[in-house]
C-alpha cells in the first residue's frame, strides 16, 4: 500500500470521441458506478461540444469537469478558439494543456503552451501540463533533457503560490494509445526527476504538493503498480476512460492505494 501524501487524481481524456448525447450517457454510467467517493479526484475531459451537457449531467456529482485545450485569451478575434473564461462559465475546473497530440498535429510550442498555462491559472482553471518523450528521443537517451526542457519552458512565470492548482502529466509519446506502458520503474524515474525539477523551480514545499500523473495506456490491469510508485499521483487516461467500467475501476484502484 502506498503512502502517497497527495490525493490521487484520475482524469479521463476523451480526445475527439463522444457526441454530446453519448457523453451524457457515459457520465450517467460513471456517476452510477462511482458512488459518492471523495478520496480520489475524478475528472472527465470531454470535447468542447459535449462540455455544456456534461456539466448539466454532472450537477450534484463529485466527478469534476475539464477541457482538453483552450486559447490563452479571454475573448476576441480568434476564429475557432475557446477561452478560459468560456470554460469557467461551463464549470470546468481543469484543462489539459500541451498534450503530445497538440504538440505533434497542431505544432504547439513550449512557449505557446506556457502562455496557456499562465492564462489558465489566471482564470482559476487548473492546468494539467503534459510532457513526454518520443520513442526516438528515448532511444537516443534524451528522455530527461526533453522532459526537463518541456517542463521548464512550459512553467515560465509560474510561482510556488500556484502549486495547489498545478498538475503535471508525464506521458511518454510511445506509450499513448499503443498498449505499451512504461514499466513502473521507468515511469517513477522520470516522475522523480520531474519532482526534483519542480523543487528547483518552485521550492521543495511546492514540489511536494504538485500532483504528477502518468499517462500512456494506463488501464485497470497495470494501474496498481504504477500508482504504488512514490511520485506517481494518478493517471491521465485516454482509451480506458471511454468506458464507464474501466474508468471507475481505475478510480477504485487509486482509492485502494490512498
Ligand atoms: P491512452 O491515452 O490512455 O489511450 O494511451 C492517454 C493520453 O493520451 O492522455
Amino acid at each position: 500500500m502506498a503512502t502517497n501524501p497527495r490525493k490521487y487524481l484520475i482524469a479521463g481524456n476523451w480526445k475527439m470521441n463522444k457526441t454530446a448525447a453519448e457523453g451524457v450517457e457515459l457520465i450517467k454510467e460513471i456517476d452510477q458506478l462511482i458512488g459518492t467517493q471523495t478520496e480520489v479526484t475524478a475528472v472527465v475531459c470531454p470535447p468542447f461540444t459535449a462540455i455544456e451537457s456534461a456539466a448539466k449531467a454532472l450537477e450534484g456529482s463529485n466527478v469534476q469537469l475539464g477541457a482538453q485545450n483552450m486559447y490563452p485569451k479571454a475573448e476576441g478575434a480568434y476564429t475557432g478558439e475557446v477561452s478560459p473564461v468560456m470554460l469557467r462559465s461551463l464549470f470546468c475546473t481543469y484543462v489539459i494543456l500541451g498534450h503530445s497530440e497538440r504538440r505533434e498535429y497542431f505544432s504547439e510550442s513550449d512557449a505557446f503552451i506556457n502562455t496557456k498555462v499562465l492564462a489558465a491559472l489566471e482564470s482559476s482553471l487548473k492546468p494539467i501540463l503534459c510532457v513526454g518523450e518520443t520513442l526516438a528521443e528515448r532511444e537516443a537517451e534524451k528522455t530527461f533533457d526533453v522532459v526537463k526542457s518541456q517542463l521548464v519552458n512550459g512553467l515560465q512565470g509560474v510561482t510556488a503560490e500556484h502549486a495547489d492548482n498545478l498538475v503535471i502529466a508525464y506521458e511518454p509519446v510511445w506509450a499513448i494509445g499503443t498498449g505499451k506502458t512504461a514499466t513502473p520503474e521507468m515511469a517513477q524515474e522520470v516522475h522523480a526527476m520531474i519532482r526534483s525539477e519542480l523543487s528547483a523551480l518552485l521550492g521543495a514545499a511546492a514540489a511536494a504538493k504538485i500532483r504528477i500523473l502518468y499517462g500512456g495506456s494506463m488501464k485497470p490491469g497495470n494501474a496498481a503498480e504504477l500508482l504504488d510508485q512514490p511520485d506517481i499521483d494518478g493517471g491521465l487516461i485516454g482509451g480506458a476512460s471511454l468506458q464507464a467500467k474501466s474508468f471507475v475501476e481505475l478510480v477504485e484502484i487509486a482509492k485502494s492505494r490512498s
